[in-house]
């Protein structure tokens, strides 16, 4: 019998409450353990397990991979945090915002070299395949990071070229995850291909939501709201109201951060009221619908027994259900 999605998390998080980390120095490895026990959501491990016992692996022979994930990401956290300004993370300040950008990026680069470590830990005659799939997609995320960056000095930015820019910082590390894990289990290429496709529809959709959360969330969501406006981010939300606006409205999405005289509350209504008037809201559930939807077609084509994919479908459901 397969695991559900809490009894993976719960494995998960039994193995990293076993984790250790030297005690010194202090300011490299503390930020560290407060960024892995900060409340994350686990996703790209369990991600990564589910499709590993779908195809029949083993939960604790694919464990180091969860964990090099896991530290992966929060890795990636530590710097975008620097990049985009953020002083809240999970409802907590941001690293960046309690230590300072170098021990953000020192302990993000220790938090890199730890993923390998664990991947290292792997053995077996597919490590070289689950090295090859980390190295894509972390590449990816770097190659996403840059784009999202150079957007933000961009005018204008075609939804063509965002849900590109997303599907390398975001989808690139859910799909290697899939991936990782089916090729843990010895996943046909075939079906690898597949939980691929299945995994960046979801990451997709993924970020859209927490594009639109972004702005249209609440505090509890763990993030100060109306983040991205403030750091004038070419959201999914930005990038339809500008595709939507007059030459006036496109005058304010785009200038209206920069603005000195303005207060941030001040800053984030102005831009959040044209969002209203354009009606980008709705524009943007549609297109989390769409993908989410891609991504449940794709799974069902998979080559496994119903049975086998009922805790993806789950996991792709409690995704699209997220309130942080
Ligand atoms: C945050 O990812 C970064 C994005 C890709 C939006 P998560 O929302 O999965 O982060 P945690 O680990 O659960 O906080
Ligand atoms: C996250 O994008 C992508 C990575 C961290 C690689 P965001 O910048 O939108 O993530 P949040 O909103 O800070 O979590
Ligand atoms: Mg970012
Ligand atoms: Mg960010
Ligand atoms: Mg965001």
């Amino acid at each position: 019998m397969c695991h559900t999605n809490d009894e993976m998390l719960e494995m998960f998080e039994a193995t990293l409450r076993q984790m250790q980390t030297p005690e010194e120095p202090k300011l490299l490895y503390t930020p560290i353990i407060y960024s892995m026990s900060g409340g994350g959501k686990r996703l790209r491990p369990v991600l990564l397990l589910l499709a590993n016992e779908a195809f029949g692996g083993e939960a604790a022979d694919a464990m180091p991979a969860a964990m090099a994930v896991e530290v992966f990401h929060n890795f990636t956290l530590l710097h975008d945090d620097i990049m985009d300004n953020a002083a809240v993370r999970r409802g907590k300040p941001s690293v960046y915002a309690k230590w300072g950008g170098n021990v953000a990026i020192l302990s993000g680069d220790a938090m890199l070299i730890t993923a390998y470590k664990l991947l290292a830990g792997l053995g077996g005659e597919r490590l070289a395949r689950v090295i090859n799939i980390f190295n894509d997609m972390a590449l990816k995320v770097c190659e996403g990071q840059q784009y999202d960056m150079d957007f933000e000095q961009m005018e204008r930015v075609s939804v063509e070229d965002y849900i590109l820019m997303i599907e390398h910082k975001t989808s690139a590390l859910l799909s290697g995850s899939a991936m990782i894990g089916a090729t843990l289990a010895g996943a046909s290429d075939e079906d690898i291909k597949k939980l691929y496709r299945f995994a960046t529809e979801l990451g997709l959709a993924f970020q859209l939501q927490d594009d639109m959360l972004d702005s249209y969330g609440d505090e509890a969501l763990g993030k100060k709201i109306g983040g991205d406006i403030l750091e004038g981010k070419q959201t999914y939300l930005m990038v339809q109201a500008m595709s939507r606006a007059t030459e006036e409205q496109r005058e304010v999405l785009r200038n209206t951060h920069l603005r000195e005289d303005l207060a941030d509350s001040e800053k984030i209504s102005r831009v959040k009221a044209l969002y209203d008037t354009l009606d980008v809201k709705h524009a943007t559930e549609q297109q989390i619908e769409l993908r989410f939807d891609r991504a449940l077609t794709v799974l069902d084509s998979l080559s496994v027994e119903e049975a086998r994919k009922l805790h993806l479908r789950e996991f792709a459901r409690n995704l699209m259900g997220r309130k942080k």
